[in-house]
C-alpha cells in the first residue's frame, strides 16, 4: 500500500515541490493552503505529470486554529488515512524592529509558529488515536541565530523546533516519529526578493532531500545536510558585529 502524506503550504514553493517529488513516488497527496485556485493546478498539474493513486485539495489558513483540526480529519477521511503530516506553511516578511513592523511580526508568528503548532497538535491527536504516524516540520536555519531585519521569523523557527523537540519527548514509545527539517536557502518566492542567498539551490533539489530525509525518518536536519550543518554551527558564535552586517 502507498504512503499518505498532507503537507500545508502546498500550493507554492517547498511544499509543492515535494507533492511533486512524492507522486513521483506513488503517494497519495492531501494538499491545503489557502489559495484554492491555486492547489486546483497544483493537483492537475501533478495528476497530468505523476498519476499518484490520489491527490485531495483543501483550501485552509493555518491561523485559523480550530479549521487547522478539522482539516486533518477531513483529509485523512479522504485518503482512507494519513501516513506523514508536514506542517510546511509559513511567511516571512521581512520585519524590523523598532521601525513599525510590530503587526507584520504578529502575523509572522501566528503563522509560522502557532499555526504550525496547531497543524501539529492536531496530526498528534489523530496519530495517538490511529495508533502510529510521522510528523515533520519545517524550521530553518534562521532559527539557529537571531538576524537583523527578520526577528519574528527567527524567533517563530526557534520556537516551532523546539516545540517539536518537546512532542517528540512528549510522544515518545507512542509510535510517532518527528523530523524537524532546517532548511537554507532554497530557491522560492518566499526569498527571490533577498539580494545575498548563501548556498541557494533549487526547489526540486531540495525537494528531493527533503523526501528523503522524510524516508529515513530523521530526527532533524540542514537542508542540504551540507554545508549549513557545518556554518549552523558557526552561525551561533558569530560575533554580533558580523552578524549586524548580514
Ligand atoms: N525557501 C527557503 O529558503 C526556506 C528556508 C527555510 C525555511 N523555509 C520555510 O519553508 C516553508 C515553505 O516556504 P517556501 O519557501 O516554500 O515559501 P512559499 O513559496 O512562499 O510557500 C509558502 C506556502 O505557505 C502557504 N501559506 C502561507 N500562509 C499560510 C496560511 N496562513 N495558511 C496556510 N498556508 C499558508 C502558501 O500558500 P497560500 O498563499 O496559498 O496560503 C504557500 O503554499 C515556510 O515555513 C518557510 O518559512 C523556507
Amino acid at each position: 500500500m502507498s504512503s499518505s502524506i498532507l503537507i500545508t503550504g502546498a500550493s507554492s514553493g517547498i511544499g509543492k515541490a515535494l507533492a511533486f517529488e512524492l507522486a513521483k513516488k506513488g503517494y497519495s497527496l492531501a494538499l491545503a493552503s489557502r489559495e484554492a485556485d491555486l492547489l486546483q493546478q497544483v493537483r492537475n498539474d501533478i495528476i497530468a505529470a505523476h498519476h499518484p493513486p490520489a491527490v485531495v485539495i483543501r483550501p485552509l489558513d493555518v491561523t485559523d486554529y480550530e479549521d487547522v483540526f478539522k482539516a486533518v480529519d477531513e483529509l485523512a477521511e479522504a485518503l482512507g488515512g494519513l501516513d506523514i503530516v508536514f506542517a510546511n506553511a509559513g511567511i516571512g516578511l521581512g520585519e524590523r524592529v523598532g521601525k513599525g513592523d510590530f503587526e507584520k511580526a504578529r502575523r509572522t508568528i501566528e503563522v509560522n509558529l502557532i499555526g504550525a503548532m496547531a497543524t501539529v497538535d492536531a496530526a498528534a491527536a489523530y496519530f495517538l488515536k490511529k495508533g502510529k504516524g510521522h510528523i515533520v516540520g519545517t524550521s530553518s536555519v534562521a532559527a539557529f541565530r537571531g538576524m537583523p531585519k527578520s526577528s519574528a521569523y527567527c524567533a517563530s523557527k526557534a520556537g516551532f523546533a523546539i516545540y517539536l523537540e518537546a512532542a517528540r519527548a512528549e510522544l515518545f514509545k507512542k509510535n510517532i516519529d518527528i523530523t524537524v527539517l532546517y532548511p537554507g536557502y532554497i530557491d522560492t518566492p518566499l526569498n527571490n526578493m533577498l539580494k545575498n542567498r548563501p548556498f541557494l539551490i533549487s526547489v526540486e533539489k531540495g525537494a528531493e532531500i527533503i523526501a528523503s530525509l522524510i524516508e529515513k525518518r530523521v530526527k532533524s536536519s540542514t537542508v542540504p545536510v551540507y554545508p549549513w550543518n557545518i556554518v549552523g554551527r558557526l552561525m551561533k558564535i558569530l560575533p554580533t558585529g558580523v552578524i549586524a552586517k548580514m
